[in-house]
């Protein structure tokens, strides 16, 4: 696992954005794991200028959404769809929809779901770079602690602190969805290369007990140790050096 503090959010977001675009240019037929979340919001608005000044076709480009809420419907406006039109899709004309993959979170049999998800994955996969931000508890996907490391794509009930989290992109809490199809931690880790990106004072936390080397399901997050093609980029208030305190 490659760690790397670039200072500021604006640097950590160009950096992936910047990995996605290298991704793109040198395979057009890219497989590309996506992630939704405040984290990925700047490095998609980078990423948009970038695809749009170098004039790429993003028509055979296959994507990929680690998860998507159950319980509000796909174009609810905080439908992890409605986030990544809104984010990324809509900006550029030569997406292909058939391409763009997420979980159906209203599909009318889940399991099934879930089940047709992995398996276009390992159909069309393996990803090629899988972006992730990571939770306040330590979650990749909606993958949180105690999740078992060989788990693949199913149906999941959130955690007291990621509907918390979540909320704030809500009216109320009560409103925040409580289970998600995600990809599972399994799914992830078949990915040819990850870059984990965290930046923020609400994340050190996490990042502390990441950079502490143990790997154990009660962070999810950990897993990626045994992945062998992982990047972890960081902010100057995600790193926190072991003498600072949170
Ligand atoms: P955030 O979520 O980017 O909204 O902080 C990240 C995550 O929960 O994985």
């Amino acid at each position: 696992m490659q760690i790397m503090n670039l200072g500021s959010k604006e640097e950590a977001c160009h950096y992936v954005a910047n990995e996605l675009l290298k991704q793109i240019i040198s395979n057009k037929k890219s497989v590309l794991g996506l992630a939704t979340g405040g984290t990925m919001v700047r490095v998609y608005e980078q990423l948009v200028n970038l695809i749009r000044i170098n004039e790429i076709d993003l028509s055979e480009i296959t994507t990929f959404n680690l998860d998507e809420y159950i319980g509000i419907d796909y174009d609810h406006p905080e439908s992890y769809y409605t986030y990544m039109h809104d984010v990324l899709f809509n900006h550029l004309p030569s997406w292909n929809e058939s391409r763009i993959h997420l979980p159906n979170g209203s599909a009318e049999d889940l399991e099934a779901e879930t089940k047709r998800y992995e398996a276009l994955l390992d159909q069309e996969g393996p990803i090629d770079v899988q972006i992730l931000g990571i939770g306040e508890n330590g979650h990749i996907g909606f993958n949180e602690p105690g999740t078992p490391f060989d788990s693949v794509t199913s149906i999941v009930n959130l955690t007291e602190s990621t509907i918390e989290a979540n909320s704030r992109y809500f009216e109320t809490i009560e409103e925040v969805p409580e289970q998600a199809i995600s990809m599972g931690i399994q799914s992830i880790m078949k990915a040819k290369r990850i870059i984990l990106l965290a930046y923020g004072p609400k994340k050190a936390e996490a990042i502390k007990r990441l950079l502490t080397g143990d790997i154990t399901t009660d962070l999810p997050a950990s897993v990626l140790y045994n992945h062998p093609n992982v990047e972890v980029i960081l902010d100057n208030n995600a790193y926190l050096s072991e003498e600072e305190d949170i």
